[in-house]
This record gives C-alpha cells, structure tokens and sequence, in this order.
C-alpha cells in the first residue's frame, strides 16, 4: 500500500476522513504520518486517537526562513519513508523547494470549485458573486497557488439564504467523500 503522509494546521477532519478510509480492506494507501506546522492543532489529537504517528515541524521556530522549515518537513517525511503527500487544511504556502521535490506526488483539497475562487474565504467570495453551486476540488501541487491538474471535484448548492459558516460546513462534507476517493483513485494509478 502507497505510504502517504497528511499535513494539517488545523481541526484535521479531512485528515480524519482520510484515515478512516485508509482503513477499509481494499484500501490501496496506508496513512503512516501526520504532520503539523502547529503544535496546537486539533488533528494532531485526532490522529493519536486513531494510532496514526504524528510529527510537529512548528513553522515559528524558523522565523522567516522558510526553506530551513520545509527542509526540516522533508527530513520527517524521508524518514517514515513517505510516498504521498496529501495536503488537508495545511494553511501555510509552500516554496518551490518541497513542492518540487514532491511534484506529481503531493496533493491538496481546497474549499472551492477551481480555478473560482484560489486562496482564502472561498465561501463569502461564491456567496458575494451569487453562485448557484459551490464545492471543492482535489489537484496536484504545483508552484501556482491552488494551481495544478484536478483529479476530482464534488458539487454542492448554495441555499438563497446561506451564510460563509453554513456553506462551508455543507462543502466539508462533501469534502470528507471527495478526498479519500481521489486520493484511493490517485494511489491506484499514480501516473
Ligand atoms: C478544509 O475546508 C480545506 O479544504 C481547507 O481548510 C479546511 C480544513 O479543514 N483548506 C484550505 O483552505 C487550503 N487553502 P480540516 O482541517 O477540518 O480538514
């Protein structure tokens, strides 16, 4: 089974749904690291809960060296011998360095039915423009924010009356289907 790491900074739900999936019989990757850039995120406990080895790489301790952070990152993924990277709530951008060291192999779900809406609140930006659907997209990482080839997009209704908090809560579950089947799909078939 492809050996895949997770990156969180947060709540880590899709990291959850990730893992859970990973746990199925015919399940084609196994999650064998999650990895945060927060010593506080919430995922951090979900993932112990469920058995998953964690590792913390706190971003502050390297001040503005952002090189010498990733440097560290990629070290903690070589040494639990890591095939895949899946990016889940992982809210600090990366240099060309891991990324291209990881290219065709690091993947990433964003709140937002690509190329609409790239970067951060997604949900008031599709609300603000009165879109009739909203959703999320699973892509390659490429140097390009929230850039890269899709492997899979889930649709979901915006409601006349929906609020950034609302919308974003309907898109989360449709998040928690869409990534652990591209990703399965994506270990299945990697080129
Ligand atoms: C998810 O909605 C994810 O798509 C988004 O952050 C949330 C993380 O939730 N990611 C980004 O906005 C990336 N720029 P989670 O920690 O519960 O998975």
């Amino acid at each position: 089974r492809v050996r895949v790491a997770v990156l969180i900074s947060g709540a880590g739900s899709n990291m959850a749904a990730l893992v859970d999936a990973a746990g199925e019989s015919d399940a084609p990757y196994e999650v064998v690291l999650v990895l945060s850039n927060k010593a506080e995120a919430g995922g951090l406990t979900v993932a112990e809960a469920k058995g998953v080895p964690t590792a913390i790489v706190d971003h502050a301790a390297f001040g503005k060296d952002r090189a010498a952070h990733e440097q560290a990152i990629q070290t903690v993924l070589e040494a639990h011998h890591v095939e895949v990277v899946a990016l889940a709530g992982y809210m600090r951008l990366l240099t060309p360095f891991l990324v291209g060291r990881w290219a065709g192999r690091m993947l990433n779900i964003h709140p937002s039915l690509l190329p609409k809406y790239p970067g951060l609140d997604t949900h008031a930006r599709a609300i603000a423009a009165g879109d009739a659907e909203a959703g999320c997209t699973v892509h390659l990482v490429t140097e390009g924010v929230d850039d890269g080839p899709v492997l899979g997009q889930a649709v979901v209704p915006v409601q006349p009356d929906d609020t950034p908090a609302a919308l974003a809560q309907r898109v989360l579950a449709a998040e928690h289907q869409l990534y652990p089947q591209a990703l399965a799909r994506f270990c299945r078939t990697p080129d």
